[in-house]
C-alpha cells in the first residue's frame, strides 16, 4: 500500500469508508433509493452519531483517563510518568498507535516478534503517530498447560480490557501461533478499537534426506513411522532437529496459517500478511506499511472492527476456510469472534459451503506445499481471484478498499500449481462437513480433505476411553482387544471435560496396528484436533461427554456408523437401552470426567466455557447470551 493511499485515506470523511458496501451484487442503499425509506434514515442517522463520537470523542493521552475525580489533574499526572521516558510534548499530541506485543521466551513462533514491533513503530513514525508498545500473554501450542485452548479466552480477556485501559487512537495486533490471532480477533471485536492485524508470518520449510519437511504435519506422520518401528530412534532424532527450522507459525495449513488468512480475507490485515515468510524482508516492509495504516486509522477514527468483521466477512471467512482445507480449529475461532459481535455461524451454512467450495490450495495436510509455496503462488489476493463468484466482493478492509478493487490491481500472470482454478480442484468439496445424528444433536466436524477416502462411509466397532489419561495408558497395551476396522472413540476431552478441549482428537493408531502397517482409523472424540493433523477424525462432538452427551453413553463393541456422504454420526444401539444407560449416566455421572475446579481461573473456565457450536468462548462475553 503506498503512502499516498494512507494519506487519502486519513483525510477521508469518516462515512466514506461504508461507501460501495451492500449485500451481494448490489449497491449500496444509498445509490438504490434515491428517496430513502425509514430503514435507511435510520443508518444515516446512525452513521452520522457515529462521525459525531469520533469527531469528539477525546483522543491520543486524552482518552480514558485515570479516576481521581479530577480529570487535568489525570492527564497530568499521566503526562508527568510517561515523560520520565523522554517523550517530547510534541510526540504526546501525536495520536498514539498501541502494539500488542506478543513476544515471549516460551513462543519459539513469535522469535520475530522484536523485528516486526521495530518495523511497526517506523510506519508509525513515519505517518506522524506516536507508537506505544505493551505486552500481553502469548500462547505456544507446546507450551501451555493443560492446552493453548484454556488459556486463549484469558488472552482475549487480557488483550480486550488493555485495549480499554490504556490510551490509543488505534491498535497494531501482532499475532500468529494458533490461539493468537482468534484471542486477538474476538478482543479486537469486543473493545472495538481500530485495529491491524500483523502475523508473523509462516516458517521456512526444512530438509531432511532430500525430503522437505514441515511442522507439524510432517512431526505426526514420522512419529507416526517411529511408533511402527519403521524409522530408527537415531533418524526421529535427527529429524526433531529439522522441523521447524526457523522462527515463524507452523508452515503447513495448520491453525495458524487459517487464521493469518482469515484475518486477510476479513480484511482486518493488510493483502499478503497472511503468507510472507516470517523470516522475509517484505515481512518487515508489511509490518512497517502495517504500522503507517494503523496511523491513519488513529487520525481518521476507523474502520473500527465492528465495521469490517460484518456478517458478510465471516461468511467470506468460512468460504476460504474451505478452500484451504483449513483447520477446524478455524470454525470455532470463527464462531467465537462472530458471537462478540451477536453474529451466530450456522452450521448448516458451514456444510452448505463445503458442499459449494472445492478445496484449491495444494496445501498440507490435505495436500503436497507449504506456506511459503502459497505465497510466491499469490497467497490470499490469488486465491480470491479464483474464488471470487463465492465472495462479497464488497467487503472492505482497513485500507478501506474492496476486495473487487484490489482484484482490479491483481497481476495473476505468474506460472504456479499451488493454487489451483476453480476448474480443477484439488477436491471437489470443502474441507469440512457437519455432522448430525444421534451421537452429535449438535454437531460434529469432520476434515474430509484430510481423511482416507475410504474410511468416510464406514461402520466398527467402539473401542471407548474415558479420558486422555485412559487413553495414554492403555492405547499402547498389547491387551487392547482393537482391530484395523474398529472405531476408536475418546470422551471427556471436550471444552468442559478435558478442561479446555485438548487436540487429543488425533488418537494415535495402537502399536500393535501401527506396526502392521495402519495408518489410519475411524476415530471420535468432543475434542478438537491440531490443523497439522490428518486422519478419518471426527471431532468436536456436541454436547460434550462431560455434559451428558450421548458419547457418555457409548460402551466398547457398541457399532457406530460414519456416513460423510449422508453427513450423520450415529450409535447403532436401540432407544432402550440408551435410555437405561442414560439412567446409569443421571445417576453416577461421567466416569474419567476432571474433578470440578474450586478457585482460580480453572474455576470461571468450568463455570462458564460455551460448547464448540458456541466457539468455547465465556458466556459473560458474548453479548446477550445468559449463564450457559
Ligand atoms: Fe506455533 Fe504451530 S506451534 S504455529
Amino acid at each position: 500500500m503506498s503512502a499516498a493511499n494512507v494519506a487519502s485515506y486519513a483525510a477521508r470523511p469518516q462515512t466514506e469508508h461504508r461507501r460501495g458496501v451492500g449485500p451481494q451484487g448490489r449497491p449500496p442503499q444509498s445509490e438504490r433509493s434515491p428517496l430513502p425509506g425509514r430503514a435507511f434514515a435510520r443508518s444515516v442517522a446512525r452513521s452520522r452519531h457515529r462521525m459525531m463520537v469520533r469527531m469528539t470523542a477525546p483522543k491520543g493521552m486524552k482518552q480514558g483517563l485515570t479516576s481521581y475525580g479530577d480529570a487535568d489533574f489525570s492527564l497530568f499526572l499521566r503526562k508527568a510518568f510517561v515523560k520520565a521516558m523522554g517523550l517530547s510534548d510534541d510526540a504526546l499530541a501525536r495520536p498514539i498507535v498501541g502494539i500488542a506485543n506478543t513476544f515471549s521466551d516460551y513462543n519459539a513462533c513469535h522469535g520475530n516478534v522484536p523485528q516486526i514491533v521495530a518495523a511497526i513503530k517506523r510506519g508509525v513514525m513515519l505517518a506522524g503517530g506516536l507508537p506505544m508498545e505493551f505486552p500481553t500473554i502469548s500462547i505456544h501450542e507446546s507450551f501451555a498447560y493443560p492446552t493453548s485452548m484454556f488459556l486463549r479466552n484469558l488472552m482475549a480477556m487480557d488483550t480486550e480490557e488493555m485495549l480499554r485501559a490504556q490510551p490509543m487512537d488505534s491498535v497494531v495486533l501482532i499475532g500468529g501461533c494458533d490461539k493468537t490471532i482468534p484471542a486477538q480477533m474476538m478482543a479486537a471485536a469486543s473493545a472495538d478499537v481500530p485495529a491491524v492485524f500483523v502475523p508473523v508470518g509462516p516458517m521456512l520449510v526444512g530438509h531432511h534426506r532430500g525430503e522437505t519437511l514441515g511442522a507439524c504435519t510432517d512431526c505426526r506422520r514420522l512419529w507416526s513411522d517411529f511408533r511402527g518401528g519403521r524409522i530408527s530412534a537415531e533418524e526421529i532424532d535427527a529429524v526433531n532437529s529439522r522441523l521447524a527450522p526457523t522462527a515463524g507459525t507452523c508452515m503447513v495449513m495448520g491453525t495458524a496459517s487459517t487464521m493469518a488468512c482469515i484475518v486477510e480475507i476479513m480484511g482486518l490485515a493488510l493483502p499478503h500478511s497472511a503468507s510472507i515468510p516470517a523470516t522475509h524482508a517484505d515481512r518487515l516492509r508489511s509490518a512497517e506499511a502495517s504500522g503507517r495504516q494503523a496511523a491513519a486509522m488513529a487520525v481518521g477514527g476507523g474502520p473500527k472492527p465492528s465495521e469490517l468483521m460484518t456478517k458478510a466477512a465471516f461468511r467470506n471467512a468460512l468460504v476460504v476456510l474451505q478452500a484451504i482445507g483449513g483447520s477446524t480449529n478455524g470454525l470455532i475461532h470463527l464462531t467465537a469472534a462472530a458471537g462478540r459481535l451477536g453474529i451466530a455461524i450456522d452450521l448448516d451454512e458451514v456444510d452448505r459451503l463445503g458442499r459449494e467450495v472445492p478445496v484449491l490450495v495444494d496445501l498440507k495436510p490435505s495436500g503436497r506445499h507449504y506456506m511459503e509455496h502459497f505465497h510466491w503462488a499469490g497467497g490470499v489476493p490469488r486465491l480470491v481471484h479464483e474464488l471470487a463468484d463465492l465472495l462479497d466482493l464488497d467487503a472492505r478492509n482497513v485500507e478501506g478498499t474492496s476486495l473487487r478493487e484490489r482484484l482490479m490491481d491483481l497481476d495473476t500472470r505468474d506460472a504456479q500449481d499451488v493454487i489451483r482454478p476453480f476448474s480443477n480442484p484439488i477436491k471437489a468439496s470443502g474441507s469440512m462437513a457437519v455432522l448430525r445424528g444421534n451421537l452429535a444433536p449438535r454437531g460434529a466436524i469432520i476434515k474430509q480433505s484430510a481423511a482416507t477416502p475410504a474410511l468416510l462411509q464406514h461402520t466398527g466397532r467402539a473401542v471407548v476411553f474415558d479420558s486422555v489419561e485412559d487413553m495414554t495408558m492403555r492405547v499402547d497395551s498389547a491387551d487392547l482387544d482393537v482391530r484395523a476396522d474398529d472405531v476408536l472413540v475418546l470422551r471427556n476431552a471436550g471444552p468442559i471435560g478435558a478442561p479446555g478441549m485438548p487436540e487429543a482428537g488425533y488418537l494415535p493408531i495402537p502399536k500393535k496396528l501401527a506396526k502392521e502397517g495402519v495408518k489410519d482409523m475411524v476415530r471420535l472424540s468432543d475434542a478438537r484436533m491440531s490443523g497439522t493433523a490428518f486422519g478419518a477424525i471426527v471431532l468436536h462432538m456436541t454436547p460434550e461427554a462431560a455434559l451428558g452427551g450421548p458419547l457418555a453413553l457409548v460402551r466398547d463393541g457398541d457399532p457406530i456408523r460414519l456416513d460423510v456422504a449422508g453427513r450423520r454420526l450415529d450409535l447403532l444401539v436401540d432407544d432402550a437401552e440408551l435410555a437405561r444407560r442414560r439412567q446409569e449416566f443421571d445417576a453416577h455421572g461421567a466416569p474419567g470426567a476432571a474433578p470440578v475446579p474450586t478457585r482460580g481461573y480453572a474455576a470461571l473456565f468450568h463455570r462458564s466455557v460455551l460448547q464448540a457450536d458456541e466457539g468455547c468462548d465465556f458466556d459473560f462475553l458474548v453479548p446477550g447470551r445468559g449463564p450457559r
